[in-house]
């Protein structure tokens, strides 16, 4: 009897010790999940100058006047509501100098449309600053036309982009400073990647890549112009330099300009292009990337461009430029 008592009692007393454990378990848990709390505390208050004795210093400001900004290039075909919405959107970008309509529908814009957009410009762009709207009409209507040349320009840098995506312009910023370290590269926010085709005996056969071959590798090695920058000289090569058995093929086929660009610069600079970080909002969903068989006509395009060139352009890298101020860590 007296031996059970005890017996009982030791077991009582262990299951107590083993509460008592547990209990010292949360309560470290919760000075645990404090210490994280200053912690984050601490690298927020790090952030303010007059931490770490910072108050007499600050980082120089990025330049937003400086008059060379860059030269929106919007390709647009009747969606009049997607245009208005991505030009009221990327004149409140502050370095946006100029911005490159290109029209290829047979009727000219209507007179509605033109003063609704001179209107969004001036509203959107501010006292002190002032962005030139253009409409490049076309008589043709031809994929090859969003790269036509454009006469006189005001930039040497271009923004490329397609009428049913909206970039912030924090990203658009960001991939633009990029492209200052680096112009002679595309620098975009929508990598693909050329694989080689190992069942073919041939080694010159190739599969165009979409996202997920990207995503998978983390290589890529064409940047789409529906969301890139470049330099102005490239507008210039591709209208007067492409072989024109490329520009046909893409007039008859309606498919791959992109892919053409890519190849073009590649060419030119012997380099990869770069990948930037950036939010993407896509605010139609009507673009011939969400048809099917798209991708085999993609491989198509990137198996001729290859013997047009006579050789593969294309390099394949693994760099993708981030804001460093998004990154906590190194
Ligand atoms: C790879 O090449 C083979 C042989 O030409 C072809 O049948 C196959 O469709 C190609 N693969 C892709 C994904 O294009
Ligand atoms: C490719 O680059 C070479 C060497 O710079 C040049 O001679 C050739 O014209 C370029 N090809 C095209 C199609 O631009």
């Amino acid at each position: 009897m007296v031996a059970r008592t005890s017996l009982i009692s030791r077991r009582t007393a262990q299951k107590f010790r083993q509460a008592a454990i547990s209990a010292a378990g949360s309560v470290k848990i919760k000075l645990l999940l404090f210490c994280c709390f200053l912690f984050t505390l601490t690298l927020l208050a790090s952030r303010t100058p007059s931490f770490l004795g910072w108050g007499q210093q600050s980082v120089p400001l990025l330049d937003r006047t400086s008059s060379k900004g860059y030269t929106l290039l919007i390709n647009t075909w009747k969606r009049y509501d997607l245009l208005k919405q991505s030009i009221s959107h990327y004149t409140s970008c502050p370095r946006l100098d100029s911005i490159h309509i290109v029209w290829s529908e047979p009727d000219p814009p209507s007179d509605a449309l033109v003063k609704y957009l001179n209107q969004a410009v001036k509203s959107n762009a501010g006292n002190n600053h002032y962005i030139e709207l253009a409409f490049d009409i076309n008589k043709e209507d031809s994929l090859n036309n969003r790269f036509k040349e454009i006469k006189n320009p005001r930039t040497d840098a271009v923004f490329s982009i397609d009428d049913d995506i909206i970039f912030s312009c924090k990203s658009v910023e960001f991939a633009f400073s990029v492209w200052q370290s680096a112009p002679d590269t595309m620098v975009g926010f929508v990598p693909r990647i050329h694989l080689i085709n190992r069942s073919k005996e041939n080694e010159n056969s190739y599969i165009y890549g979409g996202w997920w071959p990207v995503w998978w590798t983390g290589t890529y090695s064409m940047i789409l112009s529906k969301a890139s920058f470049f330099h102005m000289k490239y507008l210039r090569l591709y209208t007067n330099e492409m072989p024109t058995s490329i520009m046909e093929y893409v007039k008859r086929n309606r498919n791959c300009e992109d892919i053409a660009m890519s190849f073009l610069v590649a060419n030119a600079t012997g380099a990869p292009p770069i990948w930037a970080k950036g939010k993407i909002y896509e605010i139609g969903s009507t673009g011939i990337s969400s048809l099917g068989g798209h991708s085999d006509k993609r491989t198509e395009c990137v198996n001729r461009f290859v013997s047009e060139f006579g050789k593969m352009p294309l390099v394949p890298t693994t760099v993708k430029a981030v804001d460093s101020r998004g990154t906590w860590f190194w």
